[in-house]
């Protein structure tokens, strides 16, 4: 398979990554003074301490715009560059238009398609299967793949069954077509409709739609039912782990972290003793920011680059799973982004490269373009040369 530039493709390399975590803080101790709950019980249960709260500024646009110009500067891209955005999201700022689509407007990637992508907490990893198949094609070659929930402006603060759990924030990462085995290897994607009431919020759709009874209801909040998402959770994961271990050729121990959905420290322990994958393999980081849902694996997994825990070669299992029920595994080669040009010049590649303060960086880049510039007159006007 060729693309447009005539490559063979086959591969996504994730090249850039990002975060946005709003910086309101809620803590365990500040929701005892909200619900009949206690710090010891949300811990023990759970594995969160506390959560981030967006303000009303904050929508799942600004979050994912600024975990998307966070993830482009490491890729050393520019927005134009952009060919596809996908946002998983479940609580996208309106019903229409997409998320994306202001995101993509927002960044200035005007060349670039915009979706958004339903799929609950495993949303991220179906995002990252489908904007790798559109490289994989040869159809695009830079896509731009969002997880990011603003859980907090469904959920009815009164109910301690759903308001103890989740968070809001935003992660995001950059594919780029490459033919190195990086990026992708597999993945294990589905659905069990017959449990969509496990996890849903029943009105404001086209089935009742928003009016008096809705909200004299609290229809418009989240509705869960734990236990059975726990179940769920605790006996598919491991299957499907195992299933897409297999498609790449794998076995748990060839993994060098798992990365899975943040929604409890406990089924992730269950999950890990299942595999005999070893508790220092895998990432967690729920006592921080809770559930917050399709942005769970790529912050934990940008987070999981910026503390070093990752290096090319290395594999990355991503176990995501929520409401639909749906569920995703995938395997993951982490690779080091090639050089390019723009990547050459780009802040982030030479402060990786050399550790200088900003001042230094400006006076190489100008210093850069000044022999570009240079070279450019002397071509130009050969004669000036040849007089001295
Ligand atoms: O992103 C995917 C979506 N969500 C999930 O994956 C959630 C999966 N499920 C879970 O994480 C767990 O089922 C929960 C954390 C939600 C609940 O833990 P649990 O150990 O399954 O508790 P439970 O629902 O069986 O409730 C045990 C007790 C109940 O009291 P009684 O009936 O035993 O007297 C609850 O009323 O804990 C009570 N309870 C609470 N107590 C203090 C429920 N919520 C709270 C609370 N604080 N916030």
């Amino acid at each position: 398979m060729e693309d447009r530039e005539g490559c063979i493709v086959k591969y996504a390399r994730i090249i850039g990554w990002g975060k946005y975590l709003p910086e309101k803080i809620l803590s365990n101790q500040d929701l005892e003074r909200i619900v009949d709950t206690s710090d010891e019980w949300i811990y023990s249960r759970t594995g969160i301490r506390e959560r981030r709260i967006a303000t009303p500024d904050e929508t799942v646009t600004t979050m994912s715009v600024a975990a998307s110009r966070a993830a482009l500067a490491i890729a050393g891209l520019d927005a134009a560059e952009l060919d596809l955005i996908i946002v998983a999201t479940s609580s996208p700022d309106y019903l229409l238009p997409a998320a994306a689509s202001m995101i993509q407007h927002e960044l200035g990637a005007e060349h670039a398609a915009a979706f958004d992508l339903r799929a609950g907490c495993a949303g991220f990893v179906y995002g990252l299967a489908v904007g790798t198949q559109f490289i994989a094609t040869g159809m695009y070659r830079h896509v731009l793949v969002i997880g990011a929930e603003i859980i907090s402006k469904f959920l009815d603060w009164q109910d301690r069954d759903t308001c103890v759990l989740f968070g809001d924030g935003a992660g995001a990462v950059v594919l780029q077509a490459s033919e190195e085995p990086t990026g992708l290897l597999a993945c294990c994607l589905g659905s069990s409709g017959a449990d969509y009431d496990a996890l849903f919020v029943p009105g404001g759709g086209s089935k009742y739609p928003f009016c008096q009874e809705v909200l004299d209801q609290g229809w418009h909040h989240i509705k869960m039912n734990g236990r059975r998402l726990y179940r769920f959770a605790v006996t598919t994961l491991p299957q499907v782990a195992l299933e897409v271990l297999a498609m790449a050729g794998l076995a748990p121990r060839d993994i060098t972290l798992l990365i899975p959905h943040q929604a409890n420290a406990r089924i992730v322990q269950s999950v890990c003793e299942r595999l005999e994958i070893p508790e220092e393999k895998v990432f967690i980081n729920i006592h921080k920011y809770g559930n917050t849902s399709a942005a769970s694996i790529p912050i934990a997994l940008c987070e999981a680059v910026e503390e070093g825990r990752l290096n090319p070669g290395d594999h990355v299992l991503l176990l995501g799973f929520g409401a639909g029920l749906t569920w995703a595994a995938a395997v993951v080669r982490w690779g080091v982004p090639e050089l390019s040009i723009s990547r050459l010049f780009s802040w982030n590649f030479i402060r990786e490269c050399v550790p200088v303060s900003e001042a230094t960086v400006t006076a190489c880049r100008a210093t850069a373009l000044l022999t570009v510039l240079t070279h450019c007159l002397w071509q130009l006007f050969p004669g000036g040369r040849e007089q001295r």
